[in-house]
């Protein structure tokens, strides 16, 4: 997979460049560039945002950079081991509070694709005509990662890229764990134990010591469907994958 970031704060992406994303770049299963929106500008300022039109506070970015950066990085070929297919069409991810809903869902069907774009915005967000006119050459999606407003869209990217990329195989080395974890099935994760068995006056759960994998297969279900309903009832009642 290819993943461009393009963003007024290109660094805000090093930590991708750690743990398992890292190995992953460095393995050739993920190519990650990131890009200066302001390297598209043409004025002595490099200024990306303007007033918004019809006033109000605030700047909004402007079109142009936006629409400079997105046609650069749709012309340059990803490095040879990272797959790249002529036909599917890019998908352009925005980020903001105003989007859809970022799921778990969301993050399988992107892993799937093979090249992503992000175009986080700072301020008030970006001319409303970038988004119109990028959607002839991508698939645009607008994303957001929950009902609370940050400061710019570098963060959800950083959450979105680790989300969709630890489902591409390969870059989790124990891929097991991926069918096990909480919204894989629709349903929060169980509690989890290690050994010992006693630690400061507590016991891990008989079960678990039983050596019966039915039992305790079912005990981890009966748990994750009792957290579900007390912790998410919203997740409770949609309709449940298994
Ligand atoms: N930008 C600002 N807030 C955001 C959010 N909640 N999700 C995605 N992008 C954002």
């Amino acid at each position: 997979m290819k993943i461009d970031l393009i963003s007024i704060l290109p660094e805000f992406f090093d930590s991708l460049d750690l743990s398992l994303i890292g190995r992953a770049q460095q393995d050739g299963l993920l190519e990650i560039r990131r890009h200066n929106l302001r390297d598209f500008t043409s004025d002595k300022h490099r200024s990306v945002d303007s007033p918004p039109a019809g006033g109000g506070a605030g700047m909004v970015m402007k079109p142009e950079p936006w629409a400079l950066a997105l046609e650069y990085v749709l012309a340059q070929p990803g490095e040879n081991s990272v797959n790249q297919s002529a036909t599917e069409r890019p998908v352009l991810i925005i980020p903001t509070p105003s989007g859809e809903l970022f799921t778990q869902q969301a993050a399988q069907e992107l892993s799937e694709q093979t090249h992503l774009v992000f175009a986080p915005a700072r301020f008030e967000g970006i001319d409303e005509r970038f988004t119109d006119w990028a959607s002839d050459l991508c698939e645009v999606r607008r994303l957001s990662i929950g009902d609370y407003v940050l400061n710019g869209g570098e963060s959800a990217v950083v959450v979105m890229v680790e989300a969709i990329t630890r489902l591409i195989p390969g870059v989790i080395g124990n891929e097991a764990s991926l069918e096990e974890e909480s919204h894989s099935d629709g349903l929060l994760e169980y509690p989890v134990y290690t050994k010992p068995a006693h630690w400061r006056g507590q016991q891990i759960p008989d079960v678990l010591l039983s050596g019966n994998h039915a039992r305790i297969e079912a005990w981890r279900r009966s748990q994750a469907e009792e957290r579900t309903q007390r912790i998410r009832p919203d997740l409770w009642e949609r309709p449940q994958s298994c």
